[in-house]
C-alpha cells in the first residue's frame, strides 16, 4: 500500500501544495477510477446528482452554450451539462487522469450524447485562446489544485466576456451539531467505508483534504482577485457541500 507521506519529517499530502501532491492525486484517482461512481453514490446518499443538478440549474445557460467542465472525472456534471444543452450546446468535459475520463466518455457514449469533447489536459494549464467559454464549472476538483489563485485566473482567462463559473466543493459545515456529526461521518466512518469498497489512502486523502480546504471566504477573495464580479457562495445540505459563482465583466 502507498502511504500518503514519503518520508516522516514531511507534511502530509493534503497540506501539501506542489509536484508531488499533484503527482499523488492523479496517481490516486488512476487506482479509484473504477470504483469512483460507486463511492460517491454509497458515501454521499446519493446527493451529488443533487448537487450537480443544482450548479448546471443556478447557470441559468443560453441555449447553444459553450461551457467547459474542469476536473471533470468520470463526467457526472459534464453530462448533466450536456443533457440541459441539448446537441445546439457543446460541453469540453477536461481531467488530467485518463482512466477516470474514459469511464466519462463511455457513459456519454451509452447515453448517446455526442455533444461532448473528453479533453486529458491539466486544469491549471489550459490548452484554449482567450474568451472560449460561455461558462466553466468544476465540481469535487478545486480542493485537489496546487494553486487556486492560478486557477480562477486561468479559468477567467478562457470565460467570454459575461461567462459564467461555478464551482461546487466539499466542504465542513459552519455550525454545531452539524459539524460535529460531520466529522464524526468524515473522520471515522467514511475512511472505513472507502478501506472496505476501494482504496483506503484514497478515502483518508479525501476527509483530510476537505479539513484542509480553504473556507468559503478565502475562495470568494481568489476569485475576487483574478478578477470575477458577483461572486457569492451558497452552502447546500447544511454546509457539507459549497458552491461559489461569478461572472467575468
Ligand atoms: C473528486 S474528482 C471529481 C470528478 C467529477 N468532477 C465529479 O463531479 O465527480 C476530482 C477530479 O479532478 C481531477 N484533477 C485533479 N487535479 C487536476 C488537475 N490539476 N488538472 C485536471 N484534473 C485534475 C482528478 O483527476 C479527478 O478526476
Amino acid at each position: 500500500m502507498k502511504t500518503c507521506t514519503n518520508r516522516q519529517t514531511e507534511p502530509p499530502i493534503w497540506v501539501r501544495q506542489d509536484a508531488t501532491r499533484r503527482r499523488y492525486v492523479r496517481e490516486m484517482f488512476s487506482r479509484v477510477a473504477p470504483r469512483y461512481d460507486l463511492l460517491n453514490s454509497v458515501l454521499s446518499f446519493q446527493l451529488h446528482h443533487f448537487w450537480r443538478r443544482y450548479v448546471v440549474r443556478t447557470l441559468r445557460l443560453a441555449p447553444g452554450s459553450r461551457v467547459l467542465d474542469l476536473c471533470t472525472g468520470t463526467g457526472d456534471l459534464a453530462i448533466e451539462l450536456a443533457r440541459y444543452l441539448g446537441p445546439a450546446g457543446e460541453v469540453v468535459a477536461l481531467d488530467f487522469c485518463e482512466p477516470m475520463l474514459q469511464r466519462g466518455r463511455e457513459k456519454a457514449r451509452r447515453l448517446g450524447l455526442n455533444h461532448t469533447v473528453w479533453l486529458q489536459a491539466d486544469a491549471l494549464m489550459l490548452p484554449f485562446a482567450d474568451a472560449q467559454f460561455d461558462a466553466v464549472t468544476m465540481a469535487f476538483g478545486l480542493r485537489n489544485l496546487i494553486d487556486k489563485p492560478a486557477a480562477f485566473r486561468a479559468i477567467h482567462r478562457v470565460l467570454k466576456p459575461g461567462g459564467k463559473v461555478a464551482i461546487l466543493e466539499l466542504t465542513r459545515p459552519q455550525r454545531a451539531p452539524m459539524r460535529w456529526l460531520y466529522d464524526l461521518y468524515a473522520l471515522h466512518i467514511l475512511p472505513r467505508i472507502g478501506q472496505r469498497l476501494s482504496d483506503a489512502d484514497a478515502y483518508l486523502y479525501l476527509p483530510m483534504s476537505i479539513q484542509h480546504y480553504e473556507d468559503r471566504a478565502t475562495i470568494a477573495e481568489y476569485m475576487c482577485e483574478a478578477g470575477f464580479v458577483n461572486v457569492c457562495y451558497r452552502d447546500l445540505t447544511l454546509g457539507v457541500v459549497c458552491v461559489h459563482t461569478g461572472v467575468k465583466p
